[in-house]
C-alpha cells in the first residue's frame, strides 16, 4: 500500500529520511486489532523529531509515520483514531503510531478496536484527523494539567505550532484571556483573529498568568517563569527550541510555581475534547490541507516552520 515512512534517520537533514512508497499491509498482533481505511491524517512535529531519529531507533526501520488519523472501520463507521498503545516494552508504558508500531501516513493502518472513538456529527474527517495529538496534548496541558478552570489568564508560546494554535482555540472557547506570542508579525496577526492577545516573544504581558502552555522549551522558558502569577501551572509538553533552558529556581519557589510536564492523554480526555469541540462548534486551525501526493511538500514546510495551525493529508486525493 501506498505510505510515507522514515527509510532511516537524519539528525542534520530529516527531509532527507524521507520516503514515500509502497509498505506491507497491516498486520494484527492481537485479535481485537482492526484496520482503519485512512481518509485524512495530520502532521505533527513528532514526525520530524522521528526522521532524525529521535524515539526511533535503527532496528525499527523502515517506519510509517504518522500519529493522527480519521478514517472508515471495518463495519463502514466514520472514526477517529486515538494514537496511543499499550507497549509494556516501553518504559512509558505506552507508544504513540509510528514509535511502535506502523502510523498512520498509509491508505489503512491497524489499531486496537478500543483505540477507535465515532467521528462527532458535524465534524468533518479532515477536521477530525487535526484533533487525537496537538489537539489532545493542548486539551490535557489546559484541563488536567493547568486546572484551567482556577485561571483566568493563560500565555501561550510559539503560537504558530501545532499544539499552540489549539490551546490558544481551546482556552479562547473557554472564556480565558489569553495571550499569545510567536516570531512571526503575520502568525501575530493570525493569533490575535483568534481572540488571543497577541506578543512578541519575550514581550512584558499587562498581568501575570495562571497557566503557561510551553512547547517551545529553552527560547522561551525564562519567559514563560517571568510571566507566571504566584501558584502558576507552567505546562511543558515539548521543547522544539532545545530542552536544556536555564531555570531560576528562586522564581519557581518564591513565586510558588508548578512546572508540570505531560504528554499526549486518555481516551477519556479525547472524547471529552470531541465533545467540546462539537458542542461549541470549535474547529481545528487548519494552515492547508494537502493531497498525500504531496505530503512531501507537507513536511518540508512543517520543517521550515512556517506553519499556523495543523497541516492536513487528504488520503483521497
Ligand atoms: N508531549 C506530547 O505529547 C506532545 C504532543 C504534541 C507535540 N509535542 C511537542 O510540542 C512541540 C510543538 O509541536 P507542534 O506539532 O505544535 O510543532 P510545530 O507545529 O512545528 O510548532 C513549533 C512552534 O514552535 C515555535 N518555535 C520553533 N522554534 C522556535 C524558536 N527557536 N524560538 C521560538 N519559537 C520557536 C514556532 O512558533 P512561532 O513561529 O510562532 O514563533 C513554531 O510554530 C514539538 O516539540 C512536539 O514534539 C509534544
Amino acid at each position: 500500500m501506498r505510505a510515507a515512512f522514515a527509510s532511516r534517520t537524519d539528525a542534520d537533514n530529516p527531509l532527507a529520511a524521507l520516503t514515500v512508497g509502497e509498505q506491507p499491509e497491516p498486520v494484527h498482533p492481537d485479535d481485537d486489532w482492526v484496520t482503519v481505511q485512512v481518509r485524512a491524517s495530520s502532521l505533527n512535529h513528532h514526525d520530524i523529531w522521528s526522521l532524525r531519529g529521535v524515539g526511533l531507533p535503527a532496528d525499527r526501520l523502515p517506519m510509517i509515520l504518522g500519529c493522527d488519523a480519521a478514517g472508515i472501520d471495518p463495519d463502514g463507521n466514520e472514526v477517529v483514531v486515538y494514537p496511543l498503545i499499550a507497549d509494556p516494552g516501553d518504559p512509558r508504558g505506552i507508544s504513540i503510531l509510528s514509535e511502535h508500531f506502523p502510523g498512520t501516513f498509509a491508505e489503512r493502518v491497524a489499531v486496537p478496536r478500543s483505540n477507535l472513538l465515532p467521528l462527532p456529527a458535524g465534524m468533518s474527517l479532515t477536521d477530525a484527523a487535526c484533533l487525537p495529538t496537538a489537539w489532545l496534548t493542548a486539551w490535557r496541558m489546559l484541563t488536567t494539567k493547568g486546572r484551567v478552570d482556577d485561571a483566568d489568564a493563560v500565555l501561550v508560546q510559539g503560537a504558530g505550532g501545532g499544539v499552540a494554535t489549539a490551546a490558544v482555540a481551546l482556552a479562547v472557547a473557554m472564556g480565558k484571556r489569553v495571550y499569545a506570542t510567536s516570531r512571526d508579525a503575520a502568525k501575530r496577526a493570525r493569533i490575535a483573529e483568534l481572540g488571543a492577545t497577541a506578543v512578541e516573544p519575550g514581550a512584558r504581558l499587562p498581568e501575570r498568568v495562571d497557566v503557561v502552555v510551553e512547547t517551545v522549551g529553552a527560547a522561551t522558558f525564562d519567559h514563560s517563569l517571568k510571566s507566571a502569577a504566584p501558584m502558576a501551572r507552567i505546562v511543558v509538553s515539548g521543547a522544539t527550541a532545545g530542552h536544556e533552558p536555564t531555570v531560576n529556581l528562586r522564581r519557581v519557589f518564591a513565586m510558588q510555581l508548578e512546572i508540570v510536564g505531560t504528554s499526549m492523554g486518555t481516551p477519556d480526555e479525547l472524547r471529552d475534547l470531541l465533545a467540546f469541540c462539537a458542542e461549541r462548534k470549535v474547529r481545528p486551525v487548519v494552515d492547508s490541507v494537502v493531497p498525500f501526493s504531496r505530503i512531501g511538500d507537507a513536511f518540508a514546510q512543517l520543517h521550515a516552520g512556517t506553519v499556523f495551525g495543523k497541516l492536513v493529508v487528504d488520503h483521497t486525493a
